[in-house]
């Protein structure tokens, strides 16, 4: 087995930068913040941080929306605090990687605002413009993620141009060669300040249908989804043309050495697998979101274990996240108890773990009031659970009024203060102590690294596997149920159980009982 890379054998830590740590009172979390609570991270035992984008924006998709990809928002500080922050995190032993968000900008941004000046400005192209239909609406059907039409009118030109979420964030043309040379010289930009690597947005939406052909309705949509599920992304999304610019940006990772590529694309396993590239030369990792919203029980989740596992190409590097600041929070999903067998399984399958920021500690998504919502996935599509602000509520560090340590003045999204890291630090059964336990094990332990992963087997509720790196063999158990249920265990030692005060230590062979939300790791032989 080669040697694996840090990425290969780290844990990555989403901040949601807004969220984890303010600074200067303004009730928004900024670099300063977060360079305040590295050491927590480095002591949790994580290896990498994947901060949300920190760019100049009219945060009207809070930051997804960029005005200039090469500097820092005032909001989360300076471009030296961001030196700072790197360098810190660094003398750590942290990689930090940066939220690249290539298929559009907001309409701010300097290249949209020439490109929206006249027809026959050189940066016209940069983005996608069309003419009106003959009738003088859209030019196609294609539909926003936020809502309504995905094309957007401007009066002053006479076309339409082509947004894939907000008005406010026009979509990029990557068939144009310039564009992709300034995107290029981007990455350039942070990789020479010592960047680690990039979660690249949407990476599966780049490129569009070059002829601009209407989608085909979705047969299996049902109203109450999203509005744009009426349609399949037949002609918006995964064009075979986009691998060839993945290809381009590993490209110039590459030139900078061990520096990591993610692409976020939500498909199906035989799509995403290609985001690796033909011959590896693509993402390093492509996200695999399945557990996500994979129904919870032991059958399902070991039939995608073994699925992604057989569909991974040569040299291909597994990679699962649990969460993340689109999607409902894991302790919410499948509660408290779960939520520990959750952790299990996510920090002891083969490749490379996310944890989003909070879920260690088991925060769960916020009730919002309507008058607090600031989420323009909820704003614009209102009740259908659109709104992303319940999973994106402030970090919750020690227990003072109001605001958990995140603030001494009124922060952005209402504070969840049920637990904290404070509360949980000192208690060997709260979930911040397992995370703590598991991350240490993971770092003990090589087969949790670099080992196989063998006899996936759903019993019941119950799912084991076994990790497996040369003589060193773990078996895992997990109790996806409330309910007690046996298990047969060949002997070992215990080395940790979510239920706290079960004993860990020797076992022998036969069969035991797991309690319900029990999970296990068994040192074998
Ligand atoms: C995916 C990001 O994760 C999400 O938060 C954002 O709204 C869209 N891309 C648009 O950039």
């Amino acid at each position: 087995m080669p040697e694996l890379t840090w990425w290969q054998r780290g844990v990555i830590y989403q901040v949601y930068p807004r969220s984890f740590q303010d600074s200067n009172g303004d009730g928004i979390g900024d670099l300063a913040g977060v360079g305040a609570r590295l050491e927590y991270l480095a002591a949790l035992g994580v290896d990498a941080v994947w901060i949300s984008p920190i760019y100049p924006s009219p945060m009207a998709d809070f930051g997804y929306d960029v005005a200039d990809y090469c500097n820092i928002d005032p909001i989360f500080g300076t471009l030296d605090d961001f030196q700072q922050l790197l360098d810190r995190a660094h003398a750590l032993g942290l990689k930090v990687l940066l939220d690249f968000v290539p298929n559009h900008s907001s309409e701010r941004h300097a290249w949209f605002e020439e490109s929206r000046s006249s027809r026959d400005n050189p940066k016209r192209d940069w983005y996608l413009w069309r003419d009106p239909a003959p009738d003088g609406g859209p030019p196609n059907n294609w539909l926003s993620r936020m809502g309504g039409s995905a094309w957007q009118w401007d009066a002053h030109t006479g076309q339409y141009y082509y947004h894939a979420f907000l008005r406010e964030q026009p979509d990029l043309n990557w068939r144009n060669p310039e564009v992709r040379r300034a995107m290029d010289e981007v990455l350039r930009f942070w990789l020479a300040r010592g960047v680690d690597g990039f979660r690249v947005d949407v990476l599966w939406l780049l490129i569009k249908d070059a002829q601009f052909r209407d989608n085909p309705p979705n047969p299996a949509f049902t109203p109450g989804e999203p509005e744009h599920h009426r349609l399949l992304q037949t002609y918006t999304e995964d064009q075979p043309e986009v691998h060839e610019i993945v290809r381009s940006m590993r490209a110039t990772l590459d030139e900078y050495g061990e520096r990591v590529l993610i692409g976020e694309i939500y498909l199906p396993v035989p799509q995403l697998m290609r985001y690796y590239g033909a011959s590896g030369d693509g993402a390093n990792m492509p996200f695999n979101f399945q557990l996500l919203n994979a129904a919870w029980n032991a059958a399902g989740i070991g039939r995608i274990i073994c699925d992604y596992d057989r569909a991974l190409p040569e040299h291909a590097w597994p990679n699962w996240v649990l969460g993340n600041h689109d999607n409902p929070r894991v302790a919410s999903r499948l509660g408290a108890a779960q939520a520990r067998v959750a952790a299990v399984l996510l920090l002891t399958l083969r490749g490379t773990p996310t944890l989003y920021y909070g879920d260690e500690i088991g925060m769960t998504d916020s009730a919002i009031a309507p008058e607090q919502v600031r989420d323009p996935a909820e704003l614009r599509q209102p009740g259908i659970g659109q709104g992303r602000d319940p999973e994106r509520t402030p970090m919750q560090w020690d227990s003072s009024l109001p605001n958990a340590g995140f603030t001494s003045g009124r922060p952005w999204l209402p504070v969840n203060s049920t637990t904290s890291v404070a509360s949980q630090s000192d208690d060997a059964s709260s979930m911040l102590s397992l995370h703590r336990r598991l991350l240490s094990i993971r770092r003990s332990y090589a087969a949790l690294v670099d080992g196989s992963i063998e006899h996936v087997t759903a019993n019941g509720n119950v799912l084991t596997y076994e990790r497996r790196s040369g003589t060193q063999r773990l078996l895992i158990a997990l109790n996806m149920s409330a309910a007690d249920a046996a298990v047969y265990l060949p002997p070992g030692i215990v080395l940790l159980s979510t239920i706290p005060g079960r004993d860990s230590g020797p076992i022998t062979e036969g069969v035991d009982c797991l309690a319900g939300g029990e999970a296990l790791i068994v040192r074998l032989g």
